[in-house]
């Protein structure tokens, strides 16, 4: 890999992990729970992919459909000459949208904590976008408070992007922790867009969490696989079924792994039971009103400037204002 074509690249060398430490403290909670970042190997990120093609996951492409429609709305609001801070790096499409309607772009600054993904993403838009200063910051986002000083590049505003809902990720006391840190990032009056997917009925969230073809539960299942095959731990996959709905109450759609069998997990020395049926919670996407996530970034310290959603009102995406 490559980062000659980048203006910068900062490696803040985030913490290797210990995912054996953390696979250990989620069984030992009550009820179980493994963390939704540890999805994401290359066979979770594929998975992911394919789910983002299946007919019932309408989130990426309602997201990319209503970003190509607003981006010119973005880009009147920002102004020109910003620099697009991105929370975490996706596919590319999504920046490539945004950078092609702004108005003169100055620089185009991805934080990941996944290296290579993130070089090479910093590296084709640095291809495709040779008038803008493409720079990249190796570090987690999540408990990101300030950038780095190398990151100062260019002179115009700061433009912060979080696309793909990857917010509902969050609780909402922690979603809206993290939207305070990330005003720690911009500068005051520099624009922040928000990629949120919207509360909807029922029938259409629980289909897209439980698409037909499988691969949300062959998605759901890579965490156990991962388990198996990095941590050694003799896991029948089979012998656990993926389980997906929304729940009102919480306003997100949960995912679990329903273990099947009394059955056990066998971490070094450590064994964790699980009864017949009993639930091991792997995911929170949380679903907001466009008023909920209003109110959510004011509560965070945001002003909001603007909020767009698609005709079927399925996802809606943000604009906020770092106050001052
Ligand atoms: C990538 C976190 C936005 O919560 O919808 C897709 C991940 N989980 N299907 C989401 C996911 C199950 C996705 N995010």
């Amino acid at each position: 890999m490559t980062k000659n074509k980048l203006a910068f690249f900062v490696d803040l060398k985030p913490a290797v992990e210990d995912f054996s430490a953390a696979v250990a403290h989620g069984l030992s909670q009550s009820p179980k729970e493994l963390p939704c970042r540890f999805f994401y190997d290359e066979a979770g990120s594929t998975l992911f992919e394919k789910i983002c093609e299946t007919e019932e996951y309408y989130v990426t492409r309602t997201e990319k459909a209503l970003l190509s429609q607003i981006a010119p709305n973005i880009a009147a609001i920002a102004g020109p000459g910003c620099s697009v801070v991105e929370f975490g790096t996706g596919s590319s499409a999504k920046i490539r949208i945004l950078l092609s309607a702004l108005d003169a772009p100055a620089a185009y600054i991805p934080i990941d904590i996944s290296r290579e993904h993130l070089i090479a993403t910093a590296n084709g838009v640095a291809v495709d976008y040779p008038d803008v200063a493409v720079g990249a910051v190796c570090g987690d986002f999540v408990g990101m408070s300030a950038l780095p000083k190398e990151a100062a590049i260019g002179s115009g505003p700061k433009l912060g992007f979080f696309p793909g809902s990857t917010i509902g990720n969050f609780e909402p006391d922690a979603a809206r922790e993290f939207l305070g840190r990330a005003r720690g990032v911009l500068a005051p009056g520099d624009g922040f867009v928000v990629g949120v997917d919207l509360k909807k009925d029922i029938e259409r969230l629980n289909a897209a969490y439980n698409d037909a073809t499988g691969y949300t539960a062959a998605f759901n299942k890579n965490v156990l696989a991962r388990i198996r095959d990095e941590l050694g731990a003799a896991i029948d996959i089979d012998h656990y079924e993926h389980v997906a709905f929304y729940s009102e109450e919480k306003s997100r759609v949960e995912m679990h792994l329903r273990s099947l069998t009394a059955q056990e997990i066998a971490l070094g020395d450590r064994v964790f039971h699980l009864a017949k049926d009993e639930m091991i919670h792997t995911e929170n996407s949380c679903k907001y009103s466009a008023d909920d996530f209003k109110a959510l970034s004011e509560a965070a310290g945001f002003e909001h400037v603007e909020v767009w959603t698609d005709v079927r009102n399925y996802f809606s995406i943000h604009y906020l204002r770092a106050p001052g």
